[in-house]
Formats: C-alpha cells, sequence, structure tokens
C-alpha cells in the first residue's frame, strides 16, 4: 500500500522511512537546500521536503521544480522545527514524475475565487478548499451507507433510466438514441428518461424487505440556476415498510445528526478549514444542530407565522402556495434559528404518491429545513389505499396502465409506509459551509454548462 501523508503527521518522527507521492505546492531555495511543499491528497497538510543541494539531480531538476509538478520523494522523517508542523522529510532522493509549466499552470499561489475553479474543475480539486470538500463529501457518502447498514436497511439500486415521472413536475431529462430522434421508435418501446427520484422503485422493495435505502444519481431538467440547484445531484432516500409520518420524521433527524456527528469526528482538519476560512462558526453551528431537538410546525401554520411576521416577501404568502426559499430560510434562520420540520402541505401541491390526510385537503408530507439552505429533505407517508390513491392518480392526469406495477402494491399485501429523500450536495453544503452547490459535486451540470 501507498504511504500517505495523513498517516504520519501525528506520529513521533522517530527517524523513519518514508515515501511521498504528490503534487508541488510551493518550493523555496535557500543557500544549499530547497524546501518543497508537496501536497498528495490525502489530507489537508503538505509535508514539507528538505531537499539538499548534494542530490545528484539537484542542479538539473529540482531546483527547476515549479508548483503543479508531480514527485516521488524517498527520504527520513524527522522532526521538525518549524511551526505549525510535527515532522518534515529529508529527501535522499527526489523524482519529478511530471513536469508542470509555470507559465501557463492556472493554479499560482494566490487565492482563486470559487468561480474561476469552476472553469477549471480538472484542476480545482488541487486546491485546499476543493480538496477538503471530496474528502468530506466521500466521508459523508460512507457514513450514509454505515448509518443504514447499521440500522439493517437494505441497499437497492434504482435505476437510472425509467419510465416513471416520480415527482409528476414534468422535469424528466428524455433517454433517446441517435437512430430514434423525431421518430417514435422508441428503445425501450416507449418513451423514457432519467430518473428523477429512486423512490417510487424504493417503494417495490420496502415492500419485500421492510426497510431499503437507495442512494444514486438524479436528473432534473429545470431551469433554476441558484446555488442550491443542479441538474444532476445524488439523493439518498430510504423507504420503510410498515411506518408513519412520525417514524419517517424520526428516521430523518437522527440521520442527519449522525451525519454532521460522523464528518465532525472523522474530517477534523477539514472541516477546521471550513470554520477558519468559509463559514465562521461552523463547527458550532453544526454542533448546535446535533444536539438540539428539531424544530415542528405544519404548513397551515407556517403560512399564518409568514403572513403576520410583518416582513415583505418577494413572492407573497397565501394558503395554498408552494413555499419559496426566501420563506424556508425565514422560518429556519430568523424565527426558529434551527433545522425546522415542516408538515402538511396542501394536496394540491404535493406529488400524488402521498398519503391524504382526513381533512382531504393536506397530506402527510414533510420537509426539513436547515438554516441557510433551506430545504434538505423532502419526504412524506405514501398514499396506500389503493381507491384513494387511483383518484389522486386520475386527477394528477397520469395514464394508470403505465404504473399498474406501482398500484398493484395497494392491491397485494399493502401497508403503511414512509420516506424521504434527502440531496446529498445539500447535506454537503450544510455540512462545509460551501455557499454555491456547484463547489459541493466533482462536475456540476447546470442549465447551459457541463464542460466535461
Ligand atoms: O423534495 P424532492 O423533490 O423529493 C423527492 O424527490 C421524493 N421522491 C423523495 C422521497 O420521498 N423519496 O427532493 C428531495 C431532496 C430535496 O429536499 C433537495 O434536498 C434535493 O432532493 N433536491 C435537489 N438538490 C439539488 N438540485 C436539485 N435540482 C434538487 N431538487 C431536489
Ligand atoms: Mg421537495
Amino acid at each position: 500500500m501507498k504511504s500517505r501523508v495523513k498517516n504520519i503527521l501525528k506520529t513521533e518522527p522517530a527517524d523513519q522511512a518514508f515515501t511521498v507521492c504528490g503534487w508541488v505546492r510551493t518550493k523555496r531555495d535557500t543557500g544549499s537546500f530547497s524546501f518543497v511543499e508537496v501536497n498528495d491528497g490525502s489530507c489537508l497538510s503538505n509535508l514539507q521536503i528538505i531537499a539538499d543541494q548534494s542530490l545528484p539531480n539537484y542542479a538539473a531538476d529540482i531546483k527547476n521544480i515549479s508548483t503543479g509538478s508531480s514527485v516521488v520523494v524517498h527520504g527520513i522523517l524527522k522532526a521538525s522545527p518549524a511551526k505549525g508542523q510535527a515532522v518534515e522529510l529529508h529527501a535522499e532522493s527526489l523524482d519529478v514524475v511530471g513536469e508542470a509549466d509555470a507559465e501557463v499552470y492556472p493554479l499560482q499561489k494566490k487565492r482563486h475565487t470559487f468561480e474561476f475553479l469552476r472553469e477549471i474543475s480538472h484542476l480545482r480539486p488541487r486546491t485546499n478548499a476543493l480538496g477538503a470538500v471530496a474528502r468530506v463529501r466521500s466521508r459523508l457518502s460512507y457514513a450514509v451507507h454505515q448509518f443504514f447498514q447499521e440500522r439493517r436497511f437494505v441497499q437497492v439500486h434504482t435505476p437510472i433510466i425509467t419510465t416513471s415521472d416520480c415527482e409528476g413536475a414534468g422535469e424528466m431529462f428524455q433517454v433517446v438514441t441517435g437512430q430514434e430522434k423525431g421518430t417514435n421508435d422508441h428503445f425501450f418501446g416507449r418513451s423514457a428518461g432519467l430518473t428523477v427520484s429512486g423512490q417510487l422503485q424504493a417503494e417495490v422493495y420496502a415492500l419485500a424487505l421492510g426497510d431499503v435505502y437507495t442512494f444514486g444519481p438524479t436528473f432534473r431538467a429545470e431551469n433554476s440556476n441558484t446555488s442550491r440547484h443542479l441538474a444532476e445531484f445524488w439523493m439518498i432516500e430510504p423507504e420503510m415498510a410498515f411506518c408513519d409520518l412520525q417514524g419517517n420524521m424520526k428516521m430523518a433527524e437522527e440521520m442527519l445528526k449522525y451525519l454532521l456527528q460522523d464528518a465532525m469526528d472523522n474530517c477534523p482538519e477539514d472541516m477546521q478549514l471550513f470554520n477558519n476560512f468559509i463559514e465562521k462558526g461552523l463547527l458550532k453551528k453544526l454542533q448546535t444542530v446535533v444536539d438540539k431537538d428539531f424544530a415542528h410546525i405544519t404548513y397551515t401554520e407556517a403560512v399564518d407565522r409568514l403572513c403576520s411576521c410583518g416582513k415583505q416577501f418577494e413572492y407573497p404568502v397565501r394558503w395554498g402556495i408552494d413555499l419559496q426559499s426566501e420563506h424556508e430560510r425565514y422560518l429556519t434562520e430568523e424565527v426558529f434559528q434551527r433545522p425546522l420540520i415542516v408538515t402538511d402541505y396542501p394536496a394540491n401541491i404535493k406529488p400524488f404518491y402521498m398519503r391524504l390526510s382526513d381533512d382531504r385537503k393536506t397530506v402527510a408530507a414533510m420537509d426539513i429545513l436547515v438554516p441557510g439552505i433551506g430545504e434538505i429533505i423532502g419526504g412524506s407517508q405514501r398514499e396506500e389505499r389503493l381507491e384513494v390513491l387511483l383518484s389522486r392518480m386520475v386527477e394528477a392526469g397520469i395514464n394508470l396502465d403505465d404504473y399498474s406495477w406501482y398500484t398493484d402494491l395497494r392491491r397485494y399485501g399493502s401497508v403503511p409506509h414512509s420516506g424521504y429523500g434527502l440531496g446529498f450536495e445539500r447535506l454537503v453544503q450544510f455540512v462545509t459551509g460551501m455557499t454555491n452547490i456547484r463547489e459541493v459535486i466533482p462536475f456540476p451540470r447546470t442549465p447551459g454548462s457541463a464542460p466535461c
């Protein structure tokens, strides 16, 4: 196994041999040797290399090393007299594997804006902030699986290509072959698209295996150029049989807290970077979220609060509208100042699958809103009563034949069941404090932009 800088930062530098493979961040020459800062991607910290002029390739290679070059360095770890690092590597050999022309390498020593870095998405993971985001994102992904696997949920790989539009919002990208363009000769026998949610298929497995989850890419052709929307994003969707809205909310809150704590426990160095440079007070904010109960409010109460608060919103509020980001953020940031679960939304602004309540006006829905972001989770108890579901589908203009597999679940052994979707990028945004969602996914896809 390759040696990694992450593993030696806290070790006692007992003159042990070590090899680092990485990319040069900076180089500084002093009289008889050079300091070379190398980052191997395993952690935020660079390893400082002391390269003495007695090395055979010192004049030919080492003196000319520039930022961005890749190197392999063998040497001996020693205690470092410098501040901020425990060890440094005294090079016995230093090989330049790949050069990077300093004249044109775009990542110079100065701080670059995130907007600029988006234009070089192939190089931006080599910066401190974007490297840290990548590591935290990876850890959160692992923690998601750990959370559900510990609770014996079964992971289901729901399809990416599908013929059903779960959210019914007409935001599906179509999937066509080069040949069938403009004809009715569909590859799948009917028109198909990229999934907007794995929920409907997850329900199939929940009604066989009990507790399941899916974690995969989802796609939405919505023309929203905001700091919280992507055309391709990842969603975590648990689905639980014999579970009502209460159980659903409990699971969602427990999961969010688990994931935040996990990131703080396992990525302390990267989280400190975000706390210092991206969002001051981030760690304290996250710890408070973990330690306190989430607030609860019904949609109707939320509308009352918004109407009577005296604040001017861009979108005026009345019962029956979908809450906009400005409303969500006002509630969670200013009124409650902590995560807020809004329940019982009007049936006519929510998809057909949500369970109709006894008032016949609202559904057993829940959205979780968090400060700085707004909606991070959307979920509901599902309509398990065949007749009610059918009439909701007819109302929504859905072709019942296309969804017979879904309605069959209510014909044969139907049970109350619930689930939710957590937008993975919004979670990574919340955990890292990054203000734009384009910074928390390696290659963001947004209207007008998919460069590689
Ligand atoms: O609220 P949504 O649309 O819910 C569903 O898709 C349900 N089928 C989930 C379920 O019950 N299994 O989306 C769920 C979450 C949102 O709360 C948000 O965090 C995220 O997905 N999301 C987006 N994230 C980034 N870009 C977009 N365009 C997003 N749309 C939704
Ligand atoms: Mg939603």
